[in-house]
């Protein structure tokens, strides 16, 4: 059973993984399958900028490519507990608007929400015909 601080905690660690050289600003994020696995991202820069890939989706490509597609929570750790970005937000709505979002400096909690309270109206998958 993975409990909220537990979560935290993994996303915490995986900030500290963050490859963040041109922002210098690091984000980690913990994903908790239905099965109760743990999916961890960093954000990973690039020099050509536009080819960065946030934490969030860094989690969620690995949680997807590894069989997971049904998500409980999510962890998302900066330092300055910034919310996840649209792209994230997004794609995080695609595996479940109901999810919950757990938005955390590595000293505290500071917001907790669910993916459809940070993107209301999402495009979804039942939206295509
Ligand atoms: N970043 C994330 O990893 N997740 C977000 O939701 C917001 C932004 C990263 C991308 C880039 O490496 C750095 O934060 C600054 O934008």
């Amino acid at each position: 059973m993975i409990t909220d601080k537990n979560l935290v905690a993994q996303a915490v660690e995986a900030q500290k993984r963050a490859y963040a050289p041109y922002s210098n600003y690091a984000v980690g994020a913990a994903l908790l399958g239905k099965s109760g696995r743990v999916y961890t991202g960093c954000n990973v820069e690039n020099a050509s900028y536009s080819m960065t890939i946030c934490a969030e989706r860094t989690a969620v490509v690995k949680a997807v490519s590894e069989g997971e597609r049904e998500f409980e929570a999510v962890a998302v750790v900066t330092d300055n507990g910034g919310t996840p970005c649209g792209a994230c937000r997004q794609v995080l709505a695609e595996f479940g608007p109901e999810m919950r979002v757990l938005i955390a400096t590595p000293q505290s909690l500071v917001q907790e929400c669910t993916v459809a309270d940070l993107l209301p109206g999402a495009f979804l998958p039942r939206d295509l015909p």
